[in-house]
Formats: structure tokens, sequence, C-alpha cells
């Protein structure tokens, strides 16, 4: 007889005031049990770590609720299918879902289409450009730029947090488009690697030093911005404000810099606001989900720039359930350089 499967879990132990560390976190084990009729049973291979985590560990109300407390951390995923009494799944799809940061999950009928699982083909993309480019970092860059900033050719767009994975397709799809793209990343390593690897016009870094993001903007944007893509919030989006073109628009799709607030200190709004009324300038946030039923549309045509080499898709991979506490702090310290991933290892050895 087989000893059954265990599973090894991350749950929320308690929130976090400001940063979330490992003491906000607990380590659980359960059996596995075999699907009922409807459900499947996923090992889970990779997961996505997305700086939107850290907000649903607020008790706030956002777009989506509150992970609770002892809940298993929520986290999109990429898993394969090994026990299946639906008849949409296969032993051995490739799926994509919210898997949890856990091994396995066991999804009942009624919550496949909660959990959003679908079948994605290996042979489109790898699993990090699953979790990239053509997952969900992907299609909110791809429905921001292309839904709300509306690019024309000639127009210049300002990304920040261009070395990312919402960056890195929002400046490589503008660029296709026809625009001149500059990006705002820390270091100048990310940097050189936006202009090289990437094709951007120009990359400030806004790590070089007091004055740098005002001096580059100046310099890489005569013209002003037309479209500026906000992944960051705070003193970068008053500095861009400053040089907006007639008519621009901003998209807000992200304010990393603000996300470790402690709970009592609300997000720095921006100072610069009027330069939308001076330039008849929008600004408008977006919610990726809310393009759900357009994303095969999305993938269908960046899946075909990555297979002609006309974009790229640069993943930065931890390996192993048990250092997910560090590996997520890292998209706040800046220390990934692309999508971060999180690879799964059944490995009960480590606790
Ligand atoms: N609205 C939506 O539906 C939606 C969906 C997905 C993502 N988002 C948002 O999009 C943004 C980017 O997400 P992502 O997954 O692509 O993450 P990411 O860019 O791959 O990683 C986060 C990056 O943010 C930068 N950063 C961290 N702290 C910063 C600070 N204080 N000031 C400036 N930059 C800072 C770091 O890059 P540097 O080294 O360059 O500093 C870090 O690598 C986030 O704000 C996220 O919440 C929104």
């Amino acid at each position: 007889m087989t000893s059954p499967r265990i599973n090894h879990q991350v749950r929320l132990a308690k929130r976090p005031e400001g940063k979330a560390t490992r003491e906000h976190w607990h380590f659980t084990t359960e059996p596995v049990a075999e699907p009922e009729e409807g459900g499947v049973l996923v090992q889970v291979l990779s997961l996505s770590l997305d700086p939107a985590m850290r907000g649903w560990l607020n008790d706030a109300r956002s777009y989506i609720p509150p992970v609770a407390i002892d809940e298993v951390m929520r986290a999109g995923g990429v898993g394969r299918v090994i026990a299946s009494k639906n008849p949409a799944f296969t032993v051995g799809d490739t799926v994509y879902g919210t898997l949890g940061v856990q091994e396995y999950i066991l999804i009942a009928q009624d919550q496949v289409k909660r959990n959003g699982l679908v079948k994605i083909d290996l042979g489109v993309g790898t699993i990090g450009q699953w979790l990239n480019v053509l997952g969900m970092p992907g299609m909110t860059g791809y429905f921001g730029l292309m839904d709300v900033g509306q690019p024309q050719p000639g127009e210049t767009v300002v990304v920040s947090g261009a070395a990312g994975a919402v960056g890195q397709t929002v400046g490589q799809l503008a660029k296709l488009k026809g625009c001149r793209v500059v990006g705002i990343a820390g270091g100048a390593a990310k940097c050189e690697w936006v202009v090289k690897e990437l094709g951007f016009d120009a990359c400030i870094d806004y790590k070089a030093g007091e004055g740098a993001v005002r001096a580059g903007l100046k310099e890489h944007c005569p013209k002003g911005v037309d479209i500026y893509f906000d992944n960051v919030g705070g003193e970068i989006l008053d500095h861009v404000l400053a040089k907006l073109a007639r008519k621009a628009r901003i998209i807000i799709c992200g304010a990393i810099s603000q996300y470790n607030n402690a709970n009592s200190v609300p997000a720095a709004g921006p100072r610069n606001y009027l330069s939308l009324l001076v330039n008849r300038a929008r600004m408008e946030g977006i919610v990726v989900f809310d393009y759900a039923d357009r994303y095969p549309v999305a993938i269908a045509e960046l899946a075909g720039y990555l297979k002609d080499g006309r974009m790229k898709s640069k993943e930065d991979t931890v390996v192993g359930l048990d250092t997910f506490p560090e590996a997520l702090n890292r998209l706040f310290s800046g220390e990934n350089f692309g999508k971060l991933v999180l690879q799964i290892e059944n490995q009960s050895a480590h606790f």
C-alpha cells in the first residue's frame, strides 16, 4: 500500500503592519484527498508572486476580498492534473488557476470556475511565459496600454517598473505599436537590459540620485509624455505629471511604492494633479480581471510576438515553497529581475 500524498501549505498567521515577514505565515501539512465526482486534483508546479499579494493581506475593502487568517495564501499558478473526475480535465493536463501557496489543490466541481482553472498549452509558451507575458501581468500590460492608453504611432510612452513583469510587456508592446518608449527602473543593470535587450529608446534609473527622474524625463521626453503607465505611484507619478503632453493618458495600474505603508498610512496622493486640467489629460485605473473574456485575443497576439522573436519574456525563478516569505519581499526591494516565479518542489524534508 502506498502512503498518502502530503500537502505542504503556507497560510496567513497574522496581518502585517508594513512589510510581511516570516512571523506572519505558518506552514501546515495535511493529507491529499482524491477528487469526488466533478472534482480535479492538481499538483502545483510554479506560482506567480505578485505585488498585489501584499494588498490581499490587509483587512480592507478592495477589488477582491482579503485572505482570511489561517487561509492558504492566495496565488495564481500553473499545475498539472494528477487525478480528475471532471470530463473537462484529463490526467496530465497543464492548467492555470488560483492554486494557492501549496503543493496540491483539490478543486471541487463547483469551485473549478471560481478558481479560474483553464488548460494551457505548453506548445504556445513555457510555464514561465504563461505566468508572465501570456499570463496575468501580460494581460494587465496589454489591456492597460491598448484599451486605456490607446497608443498612437509616434507618441511618447513612459512606463515605470520597466524591467518587471507588467513593465516589460507594456514597453515592448508600445514599441511594436510605433511609440517612443522610455522606461523607469531601479539600477543601471535593469536600465541597460530594457534598452539593449527589449529595445526601449531610453531608461531612467530612479535610484541614480536626487533629481534623476526629473532630469531624465526632460532629456528623453522633449515633447512631453503622451502615455504614462504607472506601476509604482508615489513621487515618480508626480514627476511624470509635471511632464504631460496635451491629452495625455495615465494608466493607474499599481503603486508598489506605497504597498508596505503601515495600515493607517494611506497611499501618498499625487500633488501635481492640476497638470491633468492644464493638459486636458486623464488618469484611469485598471483591474485586469475585468478583461478576462478578452484574454484569448491578447494571448494570441502576444504569443505571436514571442514566437517570431519580436517580444521577450524574462522570468526570475526562486525554488521551494519554504522560501515564500522572503521570496515575496524581493518584489518590494527590487531584487527580482523580471517576472517573479516561485517554483514549487515536492520536498517534504523542508518542514
Ligand atoms: N491593476 C491590475 O490589475 C494589476 C495587475 C498586475 C499588476 N499590477 C500592478 O503592477 C505593478 C507591477 O507589478 P509586477 O507584477 O509587474 O511587478 P514587478 O514590476 O515584476 O516587480 C515589482 C518591481 O517594482 C519595483 N519597485 C519596488 N518598490 C519600488 C518603489 N518604492 N519605487 C519604485 N519602484 C519600486 C521594483 O523594480 P525596480 O528595481 O525597478 O525598483 C520591483 O522589481 C504593481 O504595482 C502591481 O500591483 C496591477
